[in-house]
């Protein structure tokens, strides 16, 4: 036997329900809104114009000289290897230690070694594939043991940055510190063509030595 209060209050439900179900079917008319919270609010559409600006565009552009957070970049030595307008940075401006030369040698390897090679000798796959058939564009003259070295740190920085004459420029691909790195290892590089043995400390030339039989 059923007593009137739950069922009124079953019919409240099912009334619920169906009204709930009204919500949400497509519908051409504007909402009809209890709350409207904050659906409506007073803006400019983008591309809009505004009367409250003199040039009438509601969008407006940043002021000029306007820098992005993090994005200021004042120090010339780091950024772009330079010293005013036309001297290049002579040594890294970074602590040149073991991690940032093993950064340096993983970065190089895979960004430079494709056409300079491992080693720098510009014998790199793209090089071997470019001068197949139809002649390629010319093996990078990395020559470590005669014209980088005599470069400055900056200039090669500046050169991975913005690329020379064939070289395309690695500065979107490489970040600022990774490109210090690499030309720390291009040192490395350098320093290890002509290397004698006397160069390497003794107590680790046993290391490096084939053993004497
Ligand atoms: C797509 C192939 C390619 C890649 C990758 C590449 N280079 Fe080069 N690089 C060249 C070519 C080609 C030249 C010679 C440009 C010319 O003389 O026209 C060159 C020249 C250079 C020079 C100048 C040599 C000189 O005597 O002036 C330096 C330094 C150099 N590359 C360093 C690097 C470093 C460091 C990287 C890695 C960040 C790198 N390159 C990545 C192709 C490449």
């Amino acid at each position: 036997m059923i007593t009137k209060t739950p069922k009124l209050l079953f019919l409240a439900l099912v009334s619920l329900a169906l009204l709930g179900a009204c919500r949400g079917q497509p519908s051409r008319e504007a909402p009809r809104r209890v709350f409207d919270d904050m659906d409506e609010q007073p803006r400019f559409q983008p591309e809009e114009v505004s009367t409250l600006f003199a040039d009438g565009r509601a969008m407006r552009t940043p002021v000029p000289g306007t820098v992005a957070q993090g994005q200021l970049r004042e120090d010339a030595a780091l950024y772009l290897g330079k010293i005013g307008e036309h001297a290049w940075v002579g040594r890294v401006p970074l602590p040149v230690d073991e991690k940032l030369l093993r950064r340096g040698q993983n970065r190089f390897q895979i960004f430079c070694a494709p056409c300079h090679d491992r080693a720098g000798t510009g014998q790199g796959i793209v090089m071997q594939r470019a001068s197949g058939a139809k002649g390629g564009f010319p093996a990078p003259p990395l020559a470590y043991a005669e014209r980088v070295p005599q470069l400055a740190d900056g200039e090669i920085f500046h050169i991975i940055s913005n690329g020379v004459r064939n070289m395309p420029g690695y500065r979107t691909q490489i970040p600022v510190e990774d490109r210090w790195a690499i030309v720390a290892w291009t040192r490395v590089l350098a320093r290890s063509q002509g290397a004698q043995v006397a160069d390497v400390p003794s107590d680790l030339r046993s290391s490096i030595l084939p053993e004497t039989p």
